[in-house]
């Protein structure tokens, strides 16, 4: 792209501010620029004005989940049946790790948090030692696919190299690149994150799927065989990854997808809730739920939104390219978002001072139509850190492993 072709470009969505220290740039500087602003979606700031574009707010209803008694009474044929799943090499995890972690205050990959008390122990080990587990008991390496972004991809993947994938087969880790997005001020100007670059963050959990297609792995999950994907977040120490049980009873319903639930805590519990909207399983995010869905009780007197999602689900892989192509819908998050503002003095702000572009995992669920919400005890299987201290913090979490019997 050429500088007339940048500020033409620019100029249509009123960003043309980007341009403003090109002058002062080395020609490599000015070419890193130009290539970045080519490969930059800016149609997608439309959404400022409009945060609501696109975003289907259907009638919610409260969907029930397969309960604790049930999964107890079912557990050795669910289990026998996941695991012939996964020693036949029908079932791969995927782990979300593009997010930017910066709630903890890290500017480090989340996956490289160290949580222990004696001795290191790392995010990403526990979630591979807990992958470990069922590998052992499968007698099979479970194909491992780990989402990165171009902020964090390298840092990720030399962390792995260091230490030697925590044991796990190096040949079944492949890892890809979710897209980004641009970072914006509340009037949607396009912040600049240095002279030579403009603001971009990643672009959501949900395009998770559609980023493994531009990376080309759709052919290696049709070479491999793979029909099932277990994607879970990096933030849950205590996340089970390709359970047999879950994975042989989402199998077992005929569902296109299983979705872990716990029971919330509380109400107001930050977590997305199983629902129906307009009669498909759903999931409605915290930050949606109206008081008259919080307020909601069910026939026996319990909360009607009482599941929660622990971002753990597994997904029929043939259902996913049915829908890859369609187009997720949009949310505007408010964010705070390190820039350099019209002199180029850096600034790093403490409050959400703009808005970022993120389609969410969760509107995949409802694209499916169908979707077996699984119980699990929570004190056993979510212990996400999102916080430095408090509620879902480092030191919740460490509670939780040590009552699981994890060394730290
Ligand atoms: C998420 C879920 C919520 C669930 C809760 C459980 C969403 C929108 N919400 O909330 O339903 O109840 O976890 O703890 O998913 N990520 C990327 N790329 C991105 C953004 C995020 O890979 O661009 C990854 C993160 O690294 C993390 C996961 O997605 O592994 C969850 O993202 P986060 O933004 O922390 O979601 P929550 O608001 O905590």
């Amino acid at each position: 792209m050429t500088y007339e072709q940048a500020r033409t470009e620019l100029e249509q969505y009123g960003q043309e501010h980007l341009l403003r220290f090109y002058g002062e740039l080395s020609e490599a500087q000015q070419e890193a620029l130009l290539a970045q602003i080519d490969a930059t979606d800016f149609s997608i700031l439309r959404y400022v004005k409009d945060p609501h574009q696109g975003l289907s707010f259907g009638k919610i209803t409260p969907l029930g989940a397969m309960e604790l008694p049930e999964i107890e009474a079912r557990r050795e044929e669910f289990t026998q049946a996941g695991l012939e799943a996964i020693r036949a090499g029908k079932v791969a995890a995927v782990l979300l790790a593009g997010g930017m972690g910066t709630r903890l205050g890290s500017s480090d990959p989340k996956c490289m948090y160290d949580i222990g008390i004696t001795h290191p122990v790392y995010i990403m080990q526990r979630l591979i030692e807990n992958l470990t587990e069922v590998t052992d008991l499968a007698g099979v390496p479970v194909p491992l696919f780990i989402m990165t972004s171009e902020k964090n991809n390298d840092k990720t993947v030399q962390f792995m190299k260091e230490h030697e994938c925590f044991g796990y087969p190096a040949d079944r880790i492949r890892y890809f690149i979710q897209e980004m997005a641009p970072a914006a001020d509340p009037d949607g100007r396009v912040y600049l994150e240095a002279r030579d670059r403009i603001c971009t963050s990643p672009n959501g959990n949900g395009g998770w799927f559609q980023s493994m297609k531009k990376a080309g792995l759709l052919d290696v999950l049709h070479a491999e065989g793979i029909e099932w994907l277990n994607i879970f977040a990096v933030d849950n120490v205590l996340q089970r990854i390709c359970d047999p049980c879950f994975v042989g009873a989402t199998i077992q319903s005929g569902c296109a997808a299983g979705a872990k639930v716990v029971r919330k805590a509380f109400r107001e519990e930050k977590v997305g809730a199983i629902c129906l909207e307009d009669g498909r399983p759903s999931v409605v995010e915290y930050y949606d739920m109206t008081p008259e869905l919080l307020a909601a009780n069910n026939e026996k007197g319990e909360p009607a939104y009482n599941f929660g999602v622990i971002m753990n689900y597994l997904f029929r892989e043939s259902e996913l390219e049915r829908i890859v192509d369609e187009i997720l819908p949009v949310h505007v998050v408010e964010k705070k978002i390190d820039h350099i503002d019209q002199n180029g003095d850096p600034v790093h702000p403490e409050a959400p001072c703009g808005v970022k572009f993120e389609q969410l995992v969760v509107d995949m669920v409802r694209e499916l139509s169908t979707c077996l919400p699984f119980e699990v005890v929570r004190e056993k299987e979510f212990a996400p850190i999102k916080n430095p201290t408090g509620v879902d913090s480092v030191e919740s979490a460490r509670a939780l492993c040590l009552k699981n019997g994890i060394v730290l």
